[in-house]
């Protein structure tokens, strides 16, 4: 599908009166620097991880899965890390808004990183969802050292606390179902009010908090979607362009429209030879797919069901907690 020309030439001029964009990104935008995103079908992560049989997708994300059967996290996170993966025209896009001093701010439920690497400046956004460049024990939150981190995800094994008396799992500093985002969030989220363009790009808007994000814009301010499909409540208000379609195509049209085109090619050509000029952390490539065939084999569905069934024990234990103590707040 390719948006029609006049909805990215009123993309385009509302890109070109607006001085306050706020951007919301998600993990469509970096499919094509080959990190699948979530809820794609076939595609989608959550599809790829059915020979885990695990309670539910989002289990391998989940705190409460986490910290008695972290495997299925670290099987994958060789496949899922940023390593030397390049950024997309679509990240060079939003470098090039950043560098035109359109940018508010941006949120980015992504951990890989893509963003800076395309030169957003780091003050101008916030990983709500966190990243890999820390990591701590999950259990009584010391550091962990990088160097250890690193080996632990390249050989795909879980890496545990080294403090004494502590056999936590290591978690890096991303956040889990059941965790709260950076603090910071709700006061960035404030910055929502002051846009006069909201972005969003390559996002289902399934997960809370950031989903709720396009529906704070004010009533009037106009709000543009890039994205395979429309998600949310876009379509629903007068001002709302949706591009529908490959991002990377659409930010290509729009760059054209604004007479940005060269400028665009050229900022991500720099941006992917910054990328290239680094030291990658891992060699041996292996895919998504045979990360989890190896554990599937492996493991034989026993690891993964006995996770499951602590699961549930900690869900009903925090139910029964949640009779006397209010929902803590900012959880995803
Ligand atoms: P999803 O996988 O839920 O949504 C990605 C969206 O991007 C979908 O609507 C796709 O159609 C679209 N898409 C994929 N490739 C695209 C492309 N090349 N061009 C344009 N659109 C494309 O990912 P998120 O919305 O980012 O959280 O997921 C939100 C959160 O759920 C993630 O941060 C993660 C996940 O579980 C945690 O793990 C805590």
């Amino acid at each position: 599908m390719t948006p029609s020309l006049s909805d990215t030439e009123t993309a385009a001029t509302s890109i070109q009166n607006a001085h306050h964009i706020v951007l919301l990104i998600g993990a469509g935008i970096s499919t094509a620097a080959g990190i699948p995103d979530f809820r794609s079908d076939k595609t989608g992560l959550y599809a790829r991880l059915a020979p885990l049989n695990l309670p539910f997708p989002e289990a391998i994300f989940h705190i409460n899965y986490f910290r008695h059967t972290p495997e299925p996290f670290y099987a994958i996170a060789k496949a899922r890390h940023p390593r030397n993966l390049k950024p997309t025209l679509s990240h060079a896009f939003l470098g090039l808004l950043a560098k035109k001093d359109r940018v508010h701010f941006l949120f980015t439920q992504n951990i890989d990183g893509l963003e800076e690497d395309a030169f957003v400046p780091p003050g101008k956004m916030l990983a709500a969802h966190g990243n890999w460049k820390t990591q701590r024990c999950w259990k009584c939150k010391a550091a962990y050292p990088d160097g250890l981190m690193k080996r632990a995800i390249a050989e795909g094994e879980v890496p545990y606390c080294q403090e004494e008396g502590c056999d936590g799992p290591v978690k890096p500093d991303v956040v889990f179902f059941g965790e709260s985002l950076p603090e910071v969030f709700e006061e960035k989220e404030k910055l929502v009010d002051e846009a006069d363009l909201m972005i969003v790009v390559g996002t289902s808007l399934k997960v809370a908090p950031c989903s709720r994000l396009p529906r704070a814009v004010r009533e009037g301010v106009p709000r543009i979607l890039i994205n395979q499909e429309k998600v949310g409540d876009f379509g629903s208000r007068v001002g709302d362009v949706c591009l529908l379609g490959s991002c990377d195509e659409s930010a290509r049209a729009l760059a054209g429209a604004l007479g940005w085109g060269d400028e665009l090619e050229s900022l991500w050509g720099e941006a992917v030879a910054a990328k290239e000029s680094m030291e990658g952390d891992f060699e041996n490539e292996t895919s998504i797919d045979e990360c989890i065939r190896r554990l599937a084999q492996e493991n034989q569905g026993k690891m993964i069901s006995d996770g499951h069934k602590k699961m549930l024990e900690t869900h009903l234990e925090s139910k029964f907690a949640r009779l006397s103590t209010a929902a803590s707040k900012g959880n995803i």
